[in-house]
């Protein structure tokens, strides 16, 4: 499909739920910005350019997606870049109200973009990057959830 589309997110760290959902978006638009939200009122483990730069690991392998850091608004953020299609993953029930909410408040702030939703694969359902913070904190296995970069920078955190 013609155009851009952004992936936003705080990404801290990107989890393999995260690439499930790049990996899909990639196969049906020409060109997937990942936006790392550089200010976010969570509590981050990563500063923004540390998530950045895992995240350009991460998703080096597929051509047509780059990684941007964007500071303040998504909707500023996607003029900036001309994109006019925003991309949310949906694992569960549970994430629709939050969901719906952002889209319906984008819609207000950029009405000529759309929210599109894609699910990751059910092996990924239950996947958040606080749970993957939390159990590596805690010196838990968490090898099947991130990259193997990733993998490294959480044990390096909590060595
Ligand atoms: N696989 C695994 N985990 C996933 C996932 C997937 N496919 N999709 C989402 N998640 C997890 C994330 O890991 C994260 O987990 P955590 O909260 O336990 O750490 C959670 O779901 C939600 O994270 P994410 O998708 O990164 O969204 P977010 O809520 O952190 O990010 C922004 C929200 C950054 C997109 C939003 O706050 C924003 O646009 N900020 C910019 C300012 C702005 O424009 N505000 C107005 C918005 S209307």
């Amino acid at each position: 499909m013609k155009g851009t589309i952004i992936y936003p997110g705080t990404f801290d760290p990107v989890t393999n739920g995260h690439t499930d959902i790049v990996a899909r978006a990639a196969l049906i638009f020409d060109r997937v910005i990942v936006g790392v939200a550089a200010s976010t009122a969570k509590a981050t483990a990563f500063s923004a350019d540390e998530r950045v730069a895992l995240a350009r690991d991460v998703l080096s392998p597929f051509s047509n997606v780059e990684v941007q850091r964007f500071e303040g608004l998504l909707a500023d953020f996607a003029r900036q870049v001309g994109a006019t299609l925003l991309l949310r993953g949906l694992r569960a029930v549970s994430d629709f109200e939050m969901e719906f909410q952002m889209a319906s408040m984008n819609r207000k702030l950029i009405p000529e973009a759309d929210t599109i939703f894609l699910t990751p694969a059910e092996q990924y359902s239950y996947i958040s990057s606080s749970l993957v913070r939390e159990i590596a904190a805690l010196g838990g296995d968490v090898s099947a959830f991130v990259d193997k970069r990733v993998l490294a920078a959480l044990r390096e955190r909590w060595r």
